[in-house]
């Protein structure tokens, strides 16, 4: 049975809607037995740091059995834990625990390939005329599709069995065949596994992958160098997603799923929702590629107002997650421009998504020759989160898997705790000043003039009104607003409660009520 959980909203919406997610990374968030790998039993000891960060969900990155080849993106049982990471028993109390809180819970569902070391693999790789043969996709000739992760071709050939597979990413993570109504069943199957279990709905990875084209055609862009899985957009995958929808929606309760579409084009990304019957939310990852820069922020975020407010998609904003450079690195570490992106991520129209460690403003860490973990050189960012200020920062027992990022004693949870100043606290007040305002959950969003270095919005929501000045430049900038305004939120200390004089200080964000009457 689910736990009832708490609302978070405003009855006229899906919670999701509503709903800020943290992304958990679970080798990297808390460690439990001492092995030096973060674990689900350590998810539970400090739901407490998600609770009061005030999210409302939380997705847990893949826990499943895995030899690990990608970092349990290659999945040799779906429907049992690593024992690594737990059991089943801690699963379930993942989820009674987070339910408890009021959180929801978000697993990642890996569609489009298995591990080679899963049991549908190992038969299907057995002999031709196996029957799990066609569960993954065999061909005589390769063509010219390319593997990502710096996987070279996309098909490696079988010696035993005299053929090609296909695999969009490592040798080691085999394509299923989802042409294949079996592989179909089976899939929906683990879907219900979870679901019966409780839990509140998927991220999809790689969602735009799991159908390819039927003719295998050369594609330029692989000759040219890129991955297949960059910008595979074949029809079925839609026709896959309706039918993970339908099965999601056959379930009691408001369940969610959001899609990996990991093109980089918003066009591409909104036929993923098709006519609501397809993803609830998706990916959109241009903002994540931006540099700090206004003209593009500002272009990514014209496109997906434009392209999404029509569609009817509601939108998703992500800055870091556990495949990419995180964001304050991407600034230059900046820290007072990671601040002001959190303004931005917290207060644009659409669900948000935080990537654990940046609400402590992390860096990647710096990764030496030796200490590389992932095939595709993304370890920087799946650094362990610092808990305590002295070293060995509550990873008691075997050294973590991979080194602390840098300052991780002033960027501790503890050291950040004590300091008002700090960046969890400015998450912290974010996201409170989001859940008290409709405004910024559900309300319309509107550019208003200003100079191109400043970003100005605002949201609206009934009588509930915001403004936001993000202030790109490195110099103070004037801002002309109509009506009257005062400072809710500064990036920076001294402004909170002012009126605003209608100047924006060097890569300051603001975010600005209406002006209380006789001020
Ligand atoms: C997604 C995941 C990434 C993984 C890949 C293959 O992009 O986010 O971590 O390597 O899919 O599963
Ligand atoms: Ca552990």
């Amino acid at each position: 049975m689910t736990a009832t959980t708490t609302p978070v909203t405003s009855a006229s919406a899906s919670w999701w809607k509503n709903a800020v997610v943290y992304q958990i990374y679970p080798r990297s968030y808390a460690d439990s037995n001492g092995d030096g790998i973060g674990d689900l039993t350590g998810i539970c000891e400090h739901l407490d740091h998600i609770q009061a960060l005030g999210a409302d969900a939380l997705w847990v990155s893949p826990v499943f059995r895995s030899p690990m080849a990608d970092a349990g993106y290659d999945i040799s049982d779906y429907c049992d834990i690593d024992p690594l990471f737990g059991t089943l028993a801690d699963a379930d109390r993942l989820i009674r625990e987070a339910h408890a809180r009021g959180l929801r819970i978000l697993l990642d569902f890996v569609p489009n390939h298995t591990s080679d070391q899963h049991p549908w693999f190992i038969e299907s790789r057995a002999s031709r005329d196996n029957p799990r043969r066609d569960w993954y996709i065999w061909r005589d000739e390769p063509n010219d599709w390319r593997a990502a992760l710096g996987a070279g071709s996309a098909w490696t050939w079988d010696d035993t069995t005299r053929q090609y597979y296909l695999h969009l990413f490592l040798p080691e993570q085999p394509d299923l065949n989802w042409r294949n109504p079996q592989v179909m069943q089976a899939m929906h199957d683990v879907l219900r596994f979870w679901l019966d279990r409780g839990v509140d709905g998927f991220r999809i990875d790689v969602a735009h992958c799991t159908g390819k084209d039927p003719t295998f055609a050369n594609h330029p862009r692989c000759l040219a160098g890129e991955p297949l899985a960059s910008f595979n957009d074949d029809p079925y995958s839609h026709e896959v997603l309706r039918g993970i929808r339908s099965l999601i929606d056959s379930y009691p309760g408001d369940r969610v799923l959001v899609g990996e579409v990991n093109i980089r084009s918003t066009a591409s990304v909104v036929r993923y929702y098709g006519a609501g019957d397809e993803l609830h939310m998706s990916f959109n990852f241009p903002p994540l590629d931006a540099p700090w820069d206004p003209v593009v922020f500002r272009t990514c975020i014209r496109e997906v107002d434009k392209l999404m407010g029509p569609a009817e998609a509601w939108p998703t904003w992500v800055l870091s997650n556990h495949d990419n450079s995180r964001h304050r690195s991407r600034y230059d570490g900046s820290m007072r421009r990671a601040r002001a992106a959190a303004l931005l991520l917290l207060t644009l129209r659409g669900t948000p998504f935080i990537f654990q460690g940046e609400e402590l403003g992390l860096e990647d860490a710096v990764i030496a020759a030796g200490q590389q973990v992932d095939p595709g050189g993304r370890d920087g960012c799946r650094a362990p989160l610092p808990w305590s200020s002295a070293a060995p920062h509550g990873w008691n027992g075997a050294a973590p898997w991979l080194p602390f990022a840098p300052d991780a004693d002033t960027l501790s949870v503890e050291s950040q705790l004590g300091d008002n100043t700090s960046m969890l606290h400015w998450y912290r007040q974010l996201l409170q000043a989001r859940r008290a305002s409709p405004a910024l959950r559900l309300g319309d969003w509107e550019e208003l003039p200003s100079p191109p270095e400043v970003l100005t919005y605002r949201r609206r929501h009934g009588d509930d009104e915001r403004i936001v000045c993000i202030n790109f430049a490195d110099s103070a900038m004037p801002t002309d607003l109509p009506g009257a305004w005062q400072v809710q939120l500064a990036t920076q200390p001294g402004r909170t409660g002012r009126a605003f004089d209608g100047v924006v200080l060097e890569e300051q964000g603001l975010l600005l009520a209406p002006a209380r009457s006789g001020q």
